[in-house]
């Protein structure tokens, strides 16, 4: 008789995430574990009492979910469970601190709806933030130019740095976007623009937007008003506006909760899945393609 599937939430917040939790259970785990201000110390044995309580045949029925609001604490624990495992031993793992991987994935295949990612110049306001680096670093998998931005132009070019460290194809570069004059520059022969700027921030107002004559699709991830794309609703859905089409955060959040779901489903698939940006957009594109 198959065991029960067992899904353990690592969060690094001192209450592991609700909303997390909720999407495990609405895809039919039998149990949820939940670890709450989890740190990377602590990963080992935590891992070890997943990995060596079932024998090798069972262990695609337990799987780990790195969650929390940290993304740089996820990555770490993350790193923590997969330096655990040896040979056949180990459980299938996903990262999807401050649920950036799944919303940059979701953002990004929006974006692929409507443009040829490989010919496409993408622009990523805020590119600096987890989110951000997310959605530049999917852009330059798809083969897309990316112009990573941000406030500081120190800042977008260290974005790139590491980007270019992860991916040595990856075409990307810094861009200061610290003045309107500067955004629309920014903007010119972009045909890509996703915002993916803190809560409430305004970074792409309305008449900028009209001005940029190449962009085909515009995408603001923040939900709070102002919102992040002046003229923009937080519910678009493809809806075109001015010969652009544009998405909102909630129009985006759809999707992003079906990759969630669908990634949750893949952990039980095998005991060997480990799903960080590149395999949860994977995950969604196959869900396109369906
Ligand atoms: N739909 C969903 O399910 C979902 C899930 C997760 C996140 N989100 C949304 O996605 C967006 C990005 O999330 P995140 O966690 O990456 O955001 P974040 O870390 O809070 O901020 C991202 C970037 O915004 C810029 N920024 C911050 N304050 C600013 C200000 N006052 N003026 C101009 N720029 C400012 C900063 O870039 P620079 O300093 O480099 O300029 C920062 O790196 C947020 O709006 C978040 O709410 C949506």
């Amino acid at each position: 008789m198959s065991k029960p599937r067992i899904l353990v939430q690592f969060d690094s917040d001192p209450h592991a995430s609700l909303f997390d939790a909720v999407v495990g259970v609405d895809c039919q785990v039998d149990h949820l574990l939940q670890y709450s201000s989890v740190q990377r110390e602590q990963v080992r044995d935590l891992v070890h009492g997943a990995m060596f309580t079932r024998g090798p045949g069972d262990l695609h029925n337990t799987a780990i979910f790195v969650g929390g609001s940290d993304v740089a604490a996820g990555e770490k624990l993350l790193q923590a469970v997969t330096d655990c495992f040896f040979g056949p031993m180990r459980v299938s793992v996903m990262l999807d601190a401050s649920g950036a991987n799944t919303t940059a994935a979701a953002a990004v295949l929006a974006a692929a709806r409507h443009v040829n990612l490989a010919d496409a110049e993408a622009l990523v306001l805020a590119g600096t933030g987890p989110v951000g680096q997310r959605v530049a670093r999917l852009l330059a998998l798809g083969g897309a130019n990316v112009r990573v931005a941000s406030r500081s132009k120190e800042k977008a070019e260290s974005v790139c740095r590491r980007l270019r460290d992860q991916n040595h194809e990856a075409q990307v570069t810094g861009w200061s976007t610290a003045s309107p004059a500067e955004t629309a520059e920014a903007l010119r022969g972009a045909s890509v623009v996703i915002a993916a700027g803190a809560a409430g921030v305004e970074l792409l107002p309305e008449e900028t937007l009209r001005g940029a004559r190449d962009v085909r699709v515009a995408i603001d991830l923040n939900a709070v008003p102002p919102l992040g794309i002046g003229g923009s609703n937080v519910m678009d859905a493809a809806v075109e506006r001015h010969g652009v089409v544009c998405y909102g955060a909630i129009g985006v959040g759809g999707t992003k909760m079906k990759i969630h779901k669908a990634a949750i489903k893949k952990l039980f698939s095998g005991n060997d899945q480990v799903l960080d940006a590149e395999e949860i957009y994977a995950v969604g594109q196959e869900l396109e393609d369906a």
